[in-house]
């Protein structure tokens, strides 16, 4: 069995689908379910055997400890994290306590039962923990595109709690000899993904007929990649990685916001006219910039390439097209997940522009 850690999130949801699709070994999924985590997404594996949810927090050494044991876990995927930039300006503790001290105590659970076990299965145990391209910091537009050899210099609560909890993993290896891989992900997008993100925002923005905003002046860079390619890396890398090894995995897209923000326009405008027959760039505002707001991200994903053979499926057109496509059928988990504490959000960090 594997354990799942923030399977009820936006990018470990979209795994666990996948792994079970795959036919892949049993799953214990567990997740807090902050306002990010969603049992909805992982409703269609309500009657699966092979999938065991588990409400319960990665700071929570008892219940790590017991579960790892309980269910003979091989592999740890460590998803689990508070993951929006704009929160964590607004309130940082809880990126330090879910992403620094929850990551640590994962770590030393899996330490402590990784030491127990026979030396084939320690042989075979893997801590895969999944980062981001955010802990290398901003890029100016002529830099070379990040590779794994790049320094950290990450710039917002979120990268720097990130950066730390990378650099745990990494000592885990080197004192203690934990079989540990570490990924570092560039901006990922699909269903499931939470309104919060600017893709989602915006589409959800679009169809209330409400203000698209953009910070600054939208000329910041990312590099998109669709989730299933996310997931298909990561397995990949739990398969075939090396030991002790970090890869960076990125969509080649770089895309400035704006370009991202009219992509979305025109599908809409194709798919789901304004009754007016505008475009829905019209809604588009540029309001205050993020504080400390990186320019650019853009990955160097040749190692995982040509070391182990990983390439994206879907190219940015036929990405955004599925996910604007899927959010389009599926307004009802919209609707559910952006009531009570969204609404609070979307009051707080949009005061002046929503
Ligand atoms: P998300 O916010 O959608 O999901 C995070 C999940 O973790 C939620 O289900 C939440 O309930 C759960 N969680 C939070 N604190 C927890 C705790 N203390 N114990 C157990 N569960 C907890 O995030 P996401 O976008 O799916 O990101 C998943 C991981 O991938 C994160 O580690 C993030 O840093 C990383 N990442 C994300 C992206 C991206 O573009 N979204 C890119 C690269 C890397
Ligand atoms: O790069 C990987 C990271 O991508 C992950 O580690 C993070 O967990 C994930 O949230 C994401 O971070 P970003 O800050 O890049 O994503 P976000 O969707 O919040 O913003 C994307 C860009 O769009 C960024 O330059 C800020 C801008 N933006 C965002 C919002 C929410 C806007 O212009 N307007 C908005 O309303």
């Amino acid at each position: 069995m594997i354990l799942v850690t923030g399977g009820a999130g936006f990018i470990g949801s979209n795994f666990v689908l996948n792994w079970l699709r795959a036919g892949l070994e049993p799953v214990v999924n567990l997740d807090k379910l902050t306002y990010a985590g969603n049992l909805e997404n992982l409703h269609a594996l309500k009657d699966n055997k092979n999938h065991i949810f588990l409400r319960g927090d990665i700071a929570d050494s008892e219940l790590i400890s017991s579960l790892l044991t309980k269910h003979n876990i091989r592999a740890v995927v460590n998803f689990a994290a508070e993951s929006h930039v704009d929160r964590s300006i607004h309130g940082p503790s809880e990126f330090i306590q879910t992403n620094i001290i929850g990551t640590f105590n994962l770590l030393e659970c899996s330490r402590k039962y990784w030491s127990t076990l026979s030396e084939q299965a320690k042989q075979n145990f893997r801590f895969l923990h999944v980062s981001t391209d955010e802990v290398f910091g901003s890029l100016n537009k002529e830099d070379p595109a990040f590779t794994e050899n790049n320094r950290y210099e990450p710039n917002s609560p979120y990268s720097a709690s990130k950066a730390a909890s990378d650099h745990l993993v990494r000592a885990w290896l080197h004192t203690y000899g934990l079989p540990v891989l570490t990924t570092n992900c560039s901006n990922n997008y699909g269903p499931y993904h939470f309104p919060e993100k600017l893709i989602p925002l915006v589409i959800h923005n679009a169809l209330k007929g409400k203000s698209l905003p953009i910070y600054g002046d939208g000329q910041q860079i990312r590099d998109w990649l669709y989730v299933t390619d996310h997931c298909e890396a990561i397995r990949c890398v739990l398969d075939k990685g090396r030991i002790g090894e970090t890869y960076n995995i990125g969509g080649c897209n770089e895309k400035t916001n704006l370009e991202v923000v009219h992509t979305i326009c025109n599908l809409l405008d194709a798919q789901k006219p304004r009754a007016d027959g505008h475009s829905y760039k019209e809604q588009i505002t540029f309001v205050a910039d993020r504080p400390g707001h990186d320019k650019r991200y853009a990955m160097d994903a040749s190692k995982i390439q040509t070391e182990l053979g990983w390439r994206p499926a879907e190219t940015f057109e036929s990405g955004m097209a599925k996910t604007v496509a899927w959010y389009l059928d599926n307004s009802q988990w919209t609707e559910n997940v952006t009531s009570g504490a969204y609404l609070e959000w979307v009051n707080k960090q949009y005061i002046h522009a929503v």
